[in-house]
């Protein structure tokens, strides 16, 4: 049995085999995406392109219709608009760049995949300790400012689940040659777009914001996300990636998720009443559980901190088909945190019964 700390979550298949049960079997709280079933849209896209060209064919490199569609939805020129193969493709060019302005500051604990883009240009990072205890006040002020030439930030943080105030961020463009920002879980953040930093990028060439799907439509195995940044930023990416780094059903999906503005909107007020509601049942659930602290989030994920270590309660929990996220892997939190995705309310109870079971 492996004890070691995964550096994300959602490793349903390989906990399965590990648990010896039914990938299906297994409520992941570990990953935090949407735990709706896959929207109407989605589902006629996926079926038209089984009796298309679409799979047949190669996907159009230009990403023109699905560049079209998003940036309708942000009111930005389409020339600022660069699909990717998730965020996470757009990570490796933004810490290609990352890498020629110099340090990149990196808010820790964070999301670890900033680290591996940058690794891959042998890219200079410097961590930003973030403070470990805040308010339940969202929006609330970014609390950091370093001498590095490159800032990351995610907004809404992730693990933290913190939502940074636009008021606070936009001064850090004055400061920084090169500000990222990550806003792959804001769609989901009740009232969380007054916070984008979207609007910004046309007159600030040195930002540029990632978005993606992936936690919005829970799309993880599609892989689909895009980059709002300055055509000339975009163009240098492009012509570094291979030929055709979307696939053609994640282009089609996107088109189909996007192009229907009103069906867009629901889904996303569906979303942040979700996250909502969700949120903060589950915030008083667990404040009456012992042993464990649970921490504000705008966000659809939560951390807890235990009065010791936490990997044992982990490992019961998954033995009672139930997955958390190990905090592990980020160097700041360690054994005693744990990160919950929220689920729906049935789903949600499950894992309360079983931290009722096990924290006694
Ligand atoms: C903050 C953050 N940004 C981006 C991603 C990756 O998104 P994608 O699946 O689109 O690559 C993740 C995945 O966990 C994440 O936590």
């Amino acid at each position: 049995m492996s004890s070691a700390p995964s550096l994300h979550g959602g490793n349903r298949i390989d906990e399965a085999q590990r648990l010896g049960c039914r990938p299906e079997q297994l409520l992941d709280a570990s990953a935090s995406l949407v735990p709706f079933p896959p929207s109407r849209a989605l589902q006629g896209c996926l079926r038209r392109a089984l009796t298309d060209n679409t799979l047949r064919d190669y996907p159009d490199r230009s990403h023109q219709r699905l560049r079209d569609v998003i940036s309708n939805w942000h009111g930005v020129d389409p020339l600022m608009v660069l699909p990717g193969n998730g965020a996470a493709e757009l990570f490796t060019w933004a810490a290609r760049d990352a890498a020629s302005e110099g340090v990149s500051g990196l808010p820790s604990p964070g999301f670890a995949d900033y680290g591996r883009a940058l690794r891959c240009w042998q890219a200079c990072q410097q961590a930003l300790p973030l403070p470990l205890s805040w308010s339940g006040e969202m929006p609330q002020p970014f609390p950091l400012l370093s001498n590095s030439d490159v800032l990351w930030i995610t907004n809404p943080h992730n693990p933290t689940g913190q939502l940074w105030s636009r008021a606070s961020l936009e001064p850090l463009l004055a400061r920084y040659q090169l500000v990222i920002c990550d806003e792959a879980f804001l769609p989901l953040v009740p009232d969380g777009e007054r916070q984008s930093l979207v609007s910004l990028v046309v007159n600030h060439p040195n930002l540029v914001v990632i978005r993606s799907l992936t936690k919005l439509f829970a799309l993880a195995g599609l892989r689909l996300g895009y980059a709002i940044g300055t055509p000339e930023r975009l163009q240098r990416w492009q012509q570094w990636r291979d030929p055709w780094p979307l696939n053609g059903l994640a282009i089609a999906a996107g088109i189909a998720l996007m192009a229907d503005r009103p069906a867009f909107e629901r889904w996303i007020a569906r979303v942040q009443g979700w996250v909502a509601q969700e949120g903060l049942w589950m915030q008083t659930q667990l404040r009456c559980l012992p042993g464990i602290r649970s921490y504000p989030s705008a966000a659809n994920f939560l951390l807890i901190r235990g009065d010791v270590s936490l990997v044992p309660l982990r490992e019961r929990m998954a033995h009672r088909r139930v997955l958390l996220r190990d905090c592990r892997s980020f160097a700041e939190l360690g054994e005693r945190w744990l990160r919950i995705g929220l689920q729906q309310r049935s789903a949600n109870r499950r894992i309360l019964a079983a931290f009722k079971a096990l924290l006694r």
